[in-house]
């Protein structure tokens, strides 16, 4: 079978694909969209200078494309055969032994495996950690009165967290949080990035077969999905990764609402929004994973009116969808609470970490926004760098200014309490899935 042509759409556009991945995206990703949702539910558009995918802007589309398992493989590897192996949207799209690039009963085994796992994080013992790390990250730079929120705070929150779950050794903490970082980064090698992350979790899984532990990676090791290995450390990589990126920008584009929303003049003075109004407005409008959910069609096919052809990549824009007309969802007065907007996917591979995320990004945003009471932004937000890319809507940096603190809260060192505990007794060691 000839490899279809990376992204090609089946009907020759006369329009010129919207570049998804330059400066011009990441500094108005809305007024793209609008051009987009004009040629109609989807578009083509180009997410890599060789890479073109069609995108899926209507809310509706996009709601039928994600449960619609029949038409629609979530496999890459028949479209990744045309696709420079150099491209920079490989280490993201590229397949990988994981959930996100399984359909049917593969991807339920490991999914299970998955669910049950986090399942296992306790709320009250989570929001403890990440309490204990948010209170060590904001002890490096308050002294100062300035500060990056990007880099010195919601970068490494997420990760630091992740690897105490899992048990990685303080030690590799640092590989971790390098490598996790570099495979979002376009100026990083990310196959070395992957490679070094992968290192440090094979590792742990070997350890924790044979010395068990009281962590995540001892209960997947056990659940009764019965995972090898390499599939073991394969989840625990995605986990990781998936968790990471989107987790940082929710946190950092959540603190960017609160200290630009002209309620507040510019800093936290006064409390006009909360942080969970500020995370829920920041789902519906620039959801941290802006466009991602692809999908490849299994055979040709019209969907939606637009013909599509087999194998080719197909992308759901959350934040297009979520946004789109009628007003009904993008009047905050008649939202649904925060249940029908599209930032967590929906569908068989809906995010799975939804309530542990949001607990995250809820209690970072609260301890900062209360130990740097006053704290404002230190550049006009017109003047913000957004990291550019297709996939995220994240700010590159947040800078601060506040008045310093002569003294911090003691963060609880490390024999304060087992950095594991989050995970739970009740089940006597193994997984409940
Ligand atoms: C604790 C932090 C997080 C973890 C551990 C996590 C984990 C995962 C995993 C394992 C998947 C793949 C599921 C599957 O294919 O069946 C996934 C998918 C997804 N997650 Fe999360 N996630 C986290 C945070 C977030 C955040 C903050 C967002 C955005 C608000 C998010 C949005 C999504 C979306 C949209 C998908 C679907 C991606 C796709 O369709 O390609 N996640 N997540």
């Amino acid at each position: 079978m000839t490899p279809p042509v990376p992204g090609t759409p089946a009907a020759p556009s006369i329009l010129e694909p919207l570049a998804l991945y330059g400066a011009a995206f990441a500094a108005d990703p809305h007024g793209h969209y609008r051009k987009l949702r004009a040629q109609g539910p989807l578009a083509r558009v180009r997410v890599a200078p060789d890479v073109d995918a069609m995108l899926v802007t209507d809310y509706h589309a996009a709601v039928d494309l994600l449960r619609d398992t029949a038409t629609f493989t979530k496999d890459p590897r028949a479209w990744q055969a045309g696709v420079p192996a150099d491209s920079p949207v490989l280490p993201v799209l590229g397949h990988r032994p994981t959930a996100l690039f399984t359909d049917g009963a593969v991807h339920a085994r490991y999914r299970d495996a998955i669910n049950d796992t986090l399942a296992l994080i306790e709320p009250h013992l989570l929001r403890a950690e990440v309490t204990r790390v948010a209170q060590r990250l904001i002890a490096d730079f308050s002294a100062t009165g300035t500060g990056d929120l990007i880099a010195q705070y919601a970068r490494g929150l997420p990760l630091h967290v992740f690897t105490a779950s899992f048990g990685v050794a303080p030690e590799d903490t640092e590989r971790v949080v390098r490598g996790t970082a570099g495979m979002m980064d376009p100026a990083a090698d990310a196959t070395a990035a992957y490679d070094e992350v992968v290192g440090v979790v094979t590792a742990l899984v070997a350890e924790r077969r044979r010395r068990p532990g009281r962590d995540l990676t001892t209960y997947l090791l056990a659940h009764p999905a019965g995972l090898d290995d390499d599939e073991t450390v394969r989840q625990i990589t995605l986990i990781m990764s998936t968790g990471h990126d989107p987790t940082t920008n929710l946190i950092g584009n959540a603190l960017l609402r609160m200290l630009s929303d002209t309620g507040y003049g510019g800093s936290l003075h006064g409390g006009a929004m909360t942080a969970h109004e500020a995370v829920n407005d920041v789902l519906w409008r620039d959801p941290p994973l802006a466009n991602m959910g692809a999908h490849f069609p299994r055979h040709d096919t019209e969907f939606h009116g637009v013909p599509l052809r087999a194998g080719q990549l197909v992308l759901v824009s959350f934040a297009a969808a979520n946004t789109q007309s009628p007003p009904s969802f993008t009047d905050p007065a008649a939202r649904s609470g925060d249940g029908a907007h599209l930032a967590w996917s929906t569908g068989p591979h809906r995010c799975p970490a939804k309530q542990p995320a949001l607990l995250m990004a809820m209690t970072a945003i609260e301890q900062l926004t209360s130990q740097l009471c006053d704290l404002e932004l230190a550049v006009e937000p017109d003047a913000l760098v957004w990291r550019p890319g297709p996939f995220h809507r994240a700010p590159a940096h947040l800078p601060v200014r506040f008045t310093p603190l002569d003294s911090v809260p003691e963060p609880a060192g490390p024999g304060a309490r087992q950095a594991t505990d989050h995970v739970p007794t009740r089940v006597g060691g193994t997984p409940n899935g």
